[in-house]
């Protein structure tokens, strides 16, 4: 297809398209002509008519609207939300389906993307747990929800309240929900009583525009042994609303463990500075991995996917293959997890991580598993990995990375080749930066084995585990 300036494709319907795969940003994929055509919330062997929303010089983008034939891996959305939450997009898709079209992602970005090549590509490991297999979501409020059909004319449509999720790319929307299948049933009735209490006790829910109301944000946590914690976000501190709000929902869930509040008057979500205030039950809750235990606080960072965790650093403890007296570096430790899970079999680990609340996380994990070989560094990975570092803390023989979806910066990368350890294991939750960041290793190093493992079923996501040797 030719370069094109102007947008003509906006609002037509594509007729007749032949769904027949599905992409790394979620998308299905059809082609018309030599356009590459991508699709919402379809699945491969669908054909449908498409309505285009968005176009650039090669590519068009589309939702559905008719099916003329529905693929046999289609099953029926099981969410009330599915048309407008940004979450679970693949739910339509059966999930050996889902599976197969991870696994493809990553044979995709190795062989066709980033000509990596590699010894063993081993079959990606599913989740047990489809639903509810998350251990932390956040809610929003609004007053004025977002409705699917809106009618000006209904007064219950005007200025309706609403506590659920953001709209996909619509940061001041938010629609009311009912029913998530992300995270344990019971976040459900926790969600809908701390709504449906607020409003009866005439509380107002927040207003972005005006940065006022009072309830203001809700996150839950919740352990593999049942353990939950509940913060509730206020957006000023009404002392007499917050005692006797609190105290209800503690009443009505005696299974919350552990409950905190914050005020936040700022226009933005993010908690920095902000004061997490401790109110019933334990100050932590504590999730169990192997043998380890791992402390989590209102702001800790923590796999979302427990069980699915396990597996990744069981993964990565055998692609690892530390006989007992190497020197390894953790690269983007974060609360020090993989380091603290392999510290047994090796003599010293070293993390680096860029957020200081992590690190003191890390210590006082390893403090709880009485781990005494792993010592752990904050700062930004580019400028912490230096000449002095490794004077201090020694070269490493194994290097663990386990960094962000961008990958890693090219200057770790070069420093990763001039330490040259003789082993590295690369973590990643976005295949196409680690085969960028691989290429860049390829003259120093063997890729092994690679194990895509799904942590969140029902999206396009998958994480990667990868074994590299030093070569000869
Ligand atoms: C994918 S998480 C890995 C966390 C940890 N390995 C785990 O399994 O829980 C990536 C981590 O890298 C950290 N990070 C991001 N950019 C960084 C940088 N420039 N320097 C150091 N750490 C960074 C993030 O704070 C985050 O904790």
């Amino acid at each position: 297809m030719g370069r094109r300036s102007k947008k003509i494709y906006i609002n037509q319907i594509f007729e007749q398209l032949e769904v027949t795969n599905s992409g790394g940003l979620g998308q299905s994929i059809a082609r018309r002509d030599n356009m590459v055509v991508f699709i919402d919330k379809a699945v491969p062997g669908d054909l449908v008519d498409v309505r285009i929303y968005k176009e650039d010089k090669k590519a068009v983008w589309g939702t559905i609207t008719q099916i003329h034939r529905a693929s046999p891996n289609r099953v029926g959305p099981f969410c009330e939300h599915f048309a407008i939450c940004g979450g679970c997009k693949w739910q339509q898709m059966d999930y050996n389906t889902q599976l197969k079209y991870k696994h493809q992602q990553i044979v995709d970005a190795y062989e066709r993307t980033g000509k990596i090549p590699y010894k063993e590509l081993l079959p990606i490991i599913a989740s047990e747990q489809t639903k509810y297999y998350r251990n932390k979501l956040q809610y929003s409020t609004t007053n004025k929800a977002y409705m699917e059909v809106f009618d000006k004319n209904n007064p219950e449509h005007l200025g309706k309240p609403a506590l659920g999720f953001h709209i996909p790319n619509k940061f001041d929307k938010v629609f009311d929900v009912n029913h998530c299948h992300l995270m344990h049933p019971l976040h459900n009735d926790m969600r809908n009583f701390l709504r449906d209490k607020s409003l009866e006790l005439g509380y107002p829910f927040y207003d972005l525009r005006q940065n006022t109301g009072l309830l203001r944000e809700v996150m839950f946590r919740n352990t593999l042994d049942g353990q939950w914690m509940v913060l509730v976000i206020f957006a000023n501190d009404d002392r007499a609303a917050i005692d006797t709000l609190l105290p209800l929902l503690q009443q009505a869930f005696p299974q919350i463990s552990c409950l905190y509040y914050c005020i936040n008057e700022k226009t933005n979500d993010s908690y920095d500075g902000i004061e997490m205030i401790y109110y019933s039950g334990d100050k932590f809750l504590t999730e169990t991995l192997g043998d380890y235990k791992f402390k989590i606080h209102p702001k800790s960072f923590f796999q979302t996917n427990p069980a699915q965790a396990l597996k990744l650093y069981e993964t990565t403890k055998e692609f690892a293959s530390l006989q007992g007296d190497e020197n390894v570096y953790d690269l983007y430790s974060g609360t020090g997890t993989i380091g603290l899970y392999i510290s047994k079999l090796c003599k010293q680990v070293t993390g680096i991580e860029y957020v200081q609340e992590a690190v003191d996380d890390a210590y006082e994990n390893a403090s709880i598993n009485k781990v005494t070989n792993a010592k752990f560094f904050a700062g930004d990975m580019v400028k912490v990995l230096d000449e002095d570092f490794v004077a201090a803390h020694g070269k490493p023989d194994l290097i663990i990375t386990d960094p962000p979806r961008g990958g890693m910066h090219p200057d770790v990368v070069k420093k990763i080749l001039e330490l040259a350890p003789k082993r590295i294991v690369y973590v990643s939750c976005n295949p196409a930066t680690q085969v960028r960041d691989l290429a860049l290793m390829l003259d120093k190093y063997e890729v092994l084995r690679v194990q895509p493992v799904d942590m969140f079923p029902h999206t396009h996501h998958v994480e990667c585990v990868t074994e590299l040797v030093l070569k000869a």
